[in-house]
């Protein structure tokens, strides 16, 4: 019996195949969800209409920047139309300007600043507002994180001070939102080679530290990634909420 069968749910943040989202998404789909995915900007929209096709040709694919108002709740009054309720939704998006992810944190911008905060973590908040109401028999929230939330990691400057605002944004939204049964939970990945960790200058060397420093000795999979926004979608996560959790080869647990 599939574990997610009959379940609705909305994915956010699918750019090509290598996407964390599109990992989970392929999880999600596999025990039974129905899935709507969305792409940001028309750029995109091929790659995305492409990889959500291979769900069957109806699958809804609605255009999503997650800084416009008026997208949001276009999408979720069309998601309303066409599901009636949702079950899911999976938040796997991140953004800061380049320059951000290069030189020292001293001299993020205030514009630097406030647009990785409002792309990476306040529109957890915006999205997590709008597909509540149509949770009505619960739901599960997921959203990707990263150790640089907690420790510094070298580069990954502002976009840590965003994950750390997502991460306690997850503790918020879960405490608002568990009265409705609806759960908010974050994965914190270890590295992955995709379009958006391309941006982090001296990744390669990151998935080599991985390699070297974690106990597993190994970098992550996607699929394990997939597995995990699988188990929290499904009911053997029932009783989970507001937890980060780490997919990461046990790099967190590491002092040295
Ligand atoms: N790749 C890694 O090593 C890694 C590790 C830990 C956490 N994460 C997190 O996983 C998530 C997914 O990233 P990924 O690595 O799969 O890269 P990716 O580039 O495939 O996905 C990032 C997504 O964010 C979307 N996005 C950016 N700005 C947006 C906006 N304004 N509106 C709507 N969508 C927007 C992009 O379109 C893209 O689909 C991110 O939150 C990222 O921080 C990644």
């Amino acid at each position: 019996m599939p574990l997610i069968d009959g379940k609705t749910g909305i994915v956010f943040g699918v750019a090509n195949k290598r996407s964390i989202a599109w990992a989970i998404a392929q999880a999600w789909a596999r025990e039974g969800a129905k899935l709507a995915f969305t792409y940001q900007g028309e750029r995109l929209k091929e790659n995305v209409a492409e990889l959500a096709g291979t769900f069957g040709t109806d699958t809804l694919i609605l255009p999503c920047d997650v800084t416009r108002d008026e997208e949001i709740a276009a999408v979720f009054k069309t998601v309303e139309e066409r599901f009636g309720k949702l079950n899911l939704l999976l938040h796997s998006i991140a953004f800061a300007p380049k320059d951000a992810l290069e030189g020292e944190f001293v001299n993020t911008s205030r514009e630097a600043f406030r647009v990785a905060h409002d792309v990476s973590a306040y529109s957890l908040v915006a999205l997590a507002r709008a597909a509540a109401p149509l949770m009505t028999d619960g739901g599960s929230i997921v959203a990707m994180s990263y150790y640089g939330a907690e420790k510094v990691v070298p580069h990954y400057n502002v976009m840590g001070v965003a994950k750390a605002a997502l991460e306690a944004s997850t503790r918020y939204l879960a405490y608002d939102l568990g009265p409705k049964k609806i759960r908010v939970n974050c994965i914190s990945a270890g590295p992955v080679n995709t379009l958006a960790a391309r941006g982090i200058a001296g990744f390669t060397e990151m998935l080599k530290h991985y390699e070297a420093h974690a106990p597993l000795k190994r970098n992550i999979l996607p699929e394990e990634l997939g597995a995990t926004g699988l188990f929290l979608a499904s009911d053997g996560a029932a009783a989970i909420t507001g937890q980060v959790v780490y997919v990461d080869s046990g790099y967190q647990i590491m002092g040295m």
